[in-house]
């Protein structure tokens, strides 16, 4: 069974179903609202854990109502919780929804700025067993940057989604095995514009430059661009119905971690990753159930 360590963010999401964007000064109408879980750690993670991944996560939720719904949430989906503490406020994101299934999002980090260093120190052996170490940005930088050291000096691979997209170090990139950026995070990261596969190919070949043995561009409903020194190329995305992209790009995450580690290609693992993540678009909230997708395979 493939092992997985997730560093990352747990959050409540306060969805809110909008005719479209709600624009400076407005007042707009929800048609629409619930509570779900969310956190692109813990959508990743219970991602992971649904394609049958053993999956330890390492976070912070709130002292709170929120907090005790969300650790339960994530035992009830199989995510080993021993290395998650309660602290503060739980996160909240709080998300409008258009009837075209696109989104704009508010992000209260709130606990998932109270992991520390110490809560790493404990997890090392689990950090030397696991198959991937995956990552991405919605807690503090220095927690990814001492959770990436760790990986590196027990040879755990890394996979980091460099979302939401901030600057990272050169030291930082140096270690990671894949990034999985989307064309916003790429552009950010390289100062090149990947509008097209000149762009593309310029800005990963800068990110490999730097020590970066993999790059996998989620590039929406246009599919996915990977890039490793072997080989590139295109995987092309499913048409599907959409419903809500929240959390597709952290079910594209979750599952391309659990396929990498049973030694899938990456293109096969991009292939798989993007049936997951169609699926999740079809569906509304972060975190479906994935059942259908383990029962017809
Ligand atoms: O990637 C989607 C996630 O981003 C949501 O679940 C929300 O919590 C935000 O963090
Ligand atoms: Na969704």
């Amino acid at each position: 069974m493939p092992k997985i360590l997730v560093v990352g963010s747990i959050n409540v999401d306060l969805i809110y179903r909008v005719p479209y964007i709600i624009t400076p000064g407005e007042t707009l109408h929800s048609t629409s609202c619930h509570i779900g879980m969310g956190g692109k750690g813990a959508n990743q993670a219970v991602t992971a854990a649904q394609l049958q991944a053993e999956v330890y996560f390492v976070g912070a939720v709130g002292e709170d109502h929120y907090g005790d719904y969300a650790l339960q949430n994530l035992r009830d989906r199989n995510v080993k919780t021993p290395f998650i503490k309660q602290e503060g406020a739980t996160g909240q994101a709080i998300i409008q929804v258009t009837d075209q299934g696109e989104n704009a999002i508010i992000l209260v980090p709130g606990a998932n700025y109270h992991i520390t260093a110490q809560q790493l120190d404990e997890v090392c052996d689990c950090i030397k067993t696991a198959d991937i170490l995956l990552l991405q940005l919605e807690v503090p930088l220095a927690i990814i940057e001492q959770a990436t050291k760790l990986a590196t000096a027990a040879g755990t691979k890394i996979m980091l989604n460099p979302a939401p997209a901030q600057p990272l170090s050169d030291a930082l990139l140096q270690q990671v095995t894949i990034l999985t950026p989307n064309e916003t995070e790429l552009a950010l990261l390289t100062g090149v514009k990947a509008q097209d596969d000149k762009g593309l190919k310029e800005a990963c070949q800068l990110l490999l430059a730097k020590g970066v043995q993999g790059v996998v561009v989620t590039l929406g409903s246009r599919g996915v661009f990977y890039y490793t020194n072997k080989r590139n190329g295109y995987v092309a995305a499913k048409k599907v119905p959409v419903k809500d992209t929240t959390g597709a790009g952290d079910a594209f995450n979750g599952a391309l971690a659990v396929a990498l580690s049973k030694g899938q290609s990456l293109e096969d693992a991009i292939s798989y990753a993007n049936e997951i993540a169609a699926y999740v678009v079809t569906q509304s909230g972060a975190q479906p159930d994935l059942a259908i997708h383990l029962t017809c395979n």
